[in-house]
């Protein structure tokens, strides 16, 4: 835990009773996020959609997405939302398959639509990060109704990232929103937590296609040539991003910053004492949050899995101006000798109960209850502000903004907690060097938390699940009190920072 905050430097006069205890830079970017599947509502082109209906895919999701959180028609009304935060930035996405739901065909009513969400926003001081894929693909690249593509490409199901058609339709699809939306938007996010997305639906299951590879030792076969696709797909809708946007919107010196959000957590061995905890630590860290960056930045491959990328590939090389990191857990890993494909698994409940293994047997730590979110992972403050040294020195030169944290949680004081404490740490490490530049928060409102429903509750607004009505919680008091100051009073951390371990409640 924290243990002195920090005394910054404030005026006295103003404030003598309660200073600022933690700082952020001038000029640091505030904002919250929220994505087109999971706010939006009616999004039955994409296979996620698929994915929570069809019969062949059953148990895999808690419930379908269905009307989302009208997300769709209130985008003026969440746009104000965000101006009551105080937040200068929105990052959201466009949903591909609504602009383009058959291959090569724009609907126009669609595209009409973001660019009317675009211009509420900027019309109300808040500038769009735009994500152009989070976590869904139009039916047409994938159809989950032939995922072994028994019947061959086509342009009604192209089959994935594999077929370097996808690539090449991503980027057509990216430099139509940069020639679209150019004018008015500055920062690009390719994709949203390429790591997760690979990993849950090739690899565990969780997400679409729904492959489960763990115990197969598929990396080789299936893992890198879906990554590779991926990995083709940033480096050429990066390219089309930046011949197509070619207008500073805000003015402040950039035209167009592309880059991804990546999704990284605080691994650590379960026995920091045992080499081979450590070992398998660095091979889950590697896999699951450098594939992406590594690739991207640094055009490096790690092949072999140790955790140590060596194989080089300067065609994705410099592909990322911008590196998004998102954060919400400690994940402490085990060495599982003989379990493919890396001989170490993440000590999750979940995970471990599908393979029949006993977290305790495999000398996985005791978690306080207490930290546990509604996710079912360890809440681990910390672990926000310690992930930015660590990658600022593995990406040396790369801007790094927070483009998600938050908490699962319907109990308000926890979510206080979370804010402040991660804010903490966070401006500590800045404080000591690293360049971040911003956070946005996940998520503005309520949504719909993919495989889990709606049950996990992030919103900073709790939505109403029968009327849609947005409720400011606790969240958005302790945020916009942080925003306000661009740093943490006192009073705030006497309120919400001190203490090991978060309140008690869901
Ligand atoms: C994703 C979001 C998700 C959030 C909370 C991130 O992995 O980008 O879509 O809702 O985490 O689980």
């Amino acid at each position: 835990m924290f243990l002195l905050p920090l005394l910054v430097a404030c005026d006295p006069a103003e404030d003598s009773g309660n200073p600022l205890v933690y700082a952020f830079p001038e000029g640091f970017r505030w904002g919250a996020a929220g994505a087109a599947h999971q706010i939006e509502g009616g999004n039955t082109n994409n296979n996620w959609y698929q994915f929570e209906t069809l019969p062949e895919f059953a148990g895999k999701t808690a419930e379908p997405s269905g009307a989302g959180v009208d997300g769709y028609a209130r985008y003026e009304e969440d746009a104000d939302l965000l101006v009551d935060l105080g937040a200068d930035v929105y990052r959201l996405s466009i949903e591909w398959s609504r602009v383009e739901p058959a291959r090569d065909t724009w609907n126009e009513e669609e595209w009409a639509h973001y660019g009317a969400v675009i211009d509420a926003l900027r019309a109300r001081g808040v500038e769009p990060m735009i994500t152009l894929h989070h976590f869904t693909d139009p039916i047409w690249t994938y159809d989950l109704t032939d995922v072994e593509c028994e019947s061959g490409p086509s342009d009604t199901n192209l089959c994935g990232w594999t077929n370097p058609e996808v690539p090449a339709e991503f980027a057509e699809f990216a430099a139509e929103a940069a020639l679209r939306f150019g004018d008015r938007v500055d920062e690009w996010t390719t994709f949203n937590e390429p790591g997760g997305y690979l990993l849950s639906g090739y690899l565990g299951g969780a997400f679409p296609p729904g492959e489960m590879n763990l115990t197969t030792g598929s990396v080789e076969s299936r893992i890198f040539p879906v990554a590779a696709g991926m990995l083709d797909a940033n480096a050429a809708a990066y390219a089309a991003v930046k011949a197509n946007d070619l207008v500073d919107a805000d003015g402040d010196g950039v035209v167009a910053r592309v880059g991804f959000t990546n999704s990284i957590q605080w691994i650590v061995p379960a026995d920091p004492d045992d080499p081979a905890d450590v070992a398998a630590a660095d091979r889950v860290r590697g896999l699951y949050g450098y594939l992406f960056p590594d690739a991207m930045i640094n055009g490096l491959l790690d092949r072999d899995l140790d955790g140590v990328p060596e194989e080089s590939h300067p065609e994705w090389a410099g592909t990322c101006d911008l590196l998004g990191y998102q954060y919400y857990f400690r994940m402490y890993v085990t060495s599982v000798p003989n379990f493919p494909p890396i001989e170490a698994v993440p000590c999750d409940r979940t995970m471990l109960s599908i393979f029949g293994l006993d977290p305790a047997v495999l000398g996985c730590p005791e978690v306080n209850e207490d930290d546990v979110t509604q996710m079912g992972y360890e809440h681990y403050s910390p672990g926000l502000g310690l992930l930015a040294p660590e990658m600022a020195s593995r990406y040396p030169g790369t801007p790094l903004r927070v483009t998600e944290a938050g908490i699962a949680t319907t109990t308000g004081k926890r979510r206080g907690e979370s804010i402040v404490r991660q804010l903490a740490g966070l401006s500590e490490a800045i404080e000591a060097g690293a360049p971040v530049d911003g956070y946005i928060h996940w998520s503005l409102t309520d949504n719909f938390e993919w495989a889990d429903g709606y049950r996990p509750r992030f919103g900073l607004y709790t939505v109403d699940r029968d009327t849609f009505a947005r409720t400011p919680n606790e969240g958005v008091d302790v945020l916009s009190r942080i925003i306000a100051d661009n740093g943490i009073r006192r009073d705030l951390w006497e309120q919400y920072g001190e203490g090991e371990h978060l309140s008690p409640g869901e």
